[in-house]
């Protein structure tokens, strides 16, 4: 897109961006090193969305609250290209189960209420089987442009998980490895030549004391190859030990399979991987601990060459958890940097019937809580920079550069046209201004003379060119241990890179460099994008 996107074009530009960004690109995918790319070799950015479909009722989640429709529209419409669709393995492979047409299956549980709903919104549902009725949703997001990766999320239909609930790993009560591949075999099978399902996910979030490195390999690789067998469209998703945190005997020890250019894994990242650190700690240091726990446990595999899908991570949209609204800045600057496929738990604003509870809150959830509207729209707009690429293969011819990134916003600096603007703002990540983070410590406008400059406590920075830049007010450390605060020197003041009012960019007093507290306000984050620079 490059040199196209110049000021003069830049709505048009936008409009293409935009437009892109709707149709499906050309199917099936492949992997090119850590990237996931199409058939052009033009890197495809999983911008997905969880969409529970394993809970006892064995239906997609919301049906009874809007029409199928509305929700693949409203999906597309919140920039998710891609829904990662959950399902129970009992579903096919126990023929009570898959004979079940949805009415019976609500009945079970007494779900007059959902069961009503559904005669409003979705009335064909209630006579067709709950195997239908997941091609049905699959079909309709395919009708909408959205992929769809299906997640083989338990065996016994039920919410999950915990180490004993006996769908934890390979022997567990109710997770026998033939049945295991018989489901996805199944599956497999039945979504074969069903274009926008692009991968899927062996198992999710393995557990419990069964733990086993050799019975993981050896499993995993026997249901990689039974869907690949089954379906060679497919990416194969793999996921890790202790709900999906740990994928750390890889560094050792490839998975071995026959094909290529398909294989996947995946990871989940929750504020309750470090509750009491997140609420007790200083945020800068758990976010570095947390990161680097990622770093050895999963990331590592970027590096070897396979792309990592951060398959479920999300907050309480209500904003009153200290744990998660901490951990958010965390993630957000983490998925930027590395540009990770990712997957929010979650779509769902309700259940049909959850841990015994009818019509439950889904907090996390995008949807609110009759699935007609967005829950928080201001976490909306966070995700949307991370919903786009900042780079990959076939999508820019340009250099890698750099973008000050803001995760606590979710905004960048905006590309000005010649001169900085001033004052600097943060704005959209669509068009960032390029910077160099140069060894002197200026943060320069890439191949200009112009530097961010402190003008003392809560202004507006402003920009210095040529011998301003050696003035210590232009030198700006990264300090803390997650590197994320900017600091400086204005008349002996310690100062920081910080937001003030309007977005724009200020320096204030540094802010919880130590104890329980909130830095995320001066947080700020160095990424590399190829992306709308010319
Ligand atoms: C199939 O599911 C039904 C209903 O949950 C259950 O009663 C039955 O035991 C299951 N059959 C097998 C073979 O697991
Ligand atoms: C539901 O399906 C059954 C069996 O296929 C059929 O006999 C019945 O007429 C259907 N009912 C409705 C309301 O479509
Ligand atoms: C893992 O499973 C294998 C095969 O069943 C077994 O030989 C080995 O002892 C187990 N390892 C551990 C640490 O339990
Ligand atoms: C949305 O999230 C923000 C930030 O966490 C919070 O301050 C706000 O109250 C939330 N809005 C709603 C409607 O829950
Ligand atoms: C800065 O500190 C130095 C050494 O402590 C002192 O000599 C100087 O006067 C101070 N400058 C200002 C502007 O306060
Ligand atoms: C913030 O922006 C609005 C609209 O551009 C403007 O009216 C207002 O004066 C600005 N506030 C401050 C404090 O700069």
């Amino acid at each position: 897109m490059g040199n196209f996107c110049s000021f003069t074009f830049l709505l048009l530009c936008l409009l293409m961006i935009s437009q892109q960004m709707l149709a499906l690109p050309t199917l099936p995918l492949h992997t090119k090193l850590r990237w996931i790319v199409d058939e052009d070799g033009k890197r495809v950015k999983l911008a997905c969305v969880n969409w529970v479909g394993h809970l006892q009722p064995m239906l997609a989640e919301g049906l009874s609250k809007q029409p199928l429709d509305t929700i693949s529209k409203k999906i597309l419409s919140m920039g998710f290209n891609c829904v990662r669709l959950t399902w129970p393995t009992f579903m096919v492979t126990n023929e009570t189960l898959s004979s079940m047409t949805v009415r019976e299956s609500f009945q079970i549980f007494n779900l007059v209420e959902s069961i009503a709903g559904l005669e409003v919104n979705n009335p064909s549902f209630l006579n067709i089987t709950v195997v239908q009725a997941q091609q049905e949703v699959v079909k309709n997001l395919g009708e909408n442009d959205v992929m769809v990766i299906l997640d083989n999320h338990v065996s016994k239909p039920m919410w999950c998980c915990n180490r004993f609930d006996g769908n934890g790993f390979f022997g567990d009560r109710y997770f026998k490895p033939s049945i295991w591949l018989e489901g996805l075999n199944k599956i497999a099978t039945m979504f074969n030549g069903v274009q926008n399902v692009i991968g899927m996910s062996l198992r999710n979030e393995l557990r419990g004391p069964r733990r086993n490195d050799s019975i993981w390999y050896n499993f995993m690789q026997k249901g990689a190859e039974t869907v690949h067998d089954a379906n060679p469209n497919l990416l194969v998703i793999l996921s890790g030990h202790d709900f999906d945190k740990d994928l750390g005997m890889l560094k050792n020890k490839p998975v071995k399979v026959s094909f290529k250019k398909k294989l996947v894994f995946e990871v989940h990242w929750y504020s309750f991987a470090a509750t009491d650190g997140w609420i007790n700690g200083n945020p800068n240091d758990v976010c570095a601990s947390q990161v680097q726990f990622l770093r050895d446990h999963a990331f590592f595999l970027l590096d070897q060459g396979y792309p990592l899908f951060l398959s479920e991570w999300g907050v309480n949209l209500k904003g009153d958890n200290v744990a998660d609204n901490r951990y958010s800045s965390c993630a957000f600057a983490l998925a930027a940097e590395l540009d990770l496929d990712w997957s929010l738990w979650a779509l769902m604003g309700s259940y049909y019937y959850r841990e015994n509870v009818k019509g439950m809150n889904e907090f996390y959830g995008a949807l609110n809580l009759d699935w007609s509207e967005i829950r928080n729209s201001s976490f909306m707009e966070r995700l949307s920079a991370l919903q786009s690429p900042f780079r990959g293969p076939g999508l820019s011819d340009h250099e890698q550069y750099n973008v000050i990134y803001h995760p606590f916003k979710g905004l960048c600096i905006p590309k000005s046209v010649d001169a900085p603007v001033v004052p600097a703002k943060l704005g959209s990540c669509v068009q960032p201004e390029a910077w160099s983070y140069t060894p002197e410590k200026n943060l320069q406008i890439k191949d200009t003379y112009y530097c961010l400059q402190a003008d003392g406590e809560g202004k507006s920075v402003k920009f210095g060119t040529d011998g301003d830049c050696q003035s210590p007010s232009a030198k700006w450390e990264r300090i803390t241990n997650s590197k994320f605060h900017f600091s400086t020197t204005v008349e002996n003041t310690t100062l920081c890179l910080d937001i003030g009012s309007n977005n724009t960019i200020v320096t204030n007093q540094c802010k919880c460099l130590t104890g329980s507290c909130e830095p995320a306000t001066q947080w700020f984050h160095i990424i590399p994008s190829t992306i709308g620079y010319d």
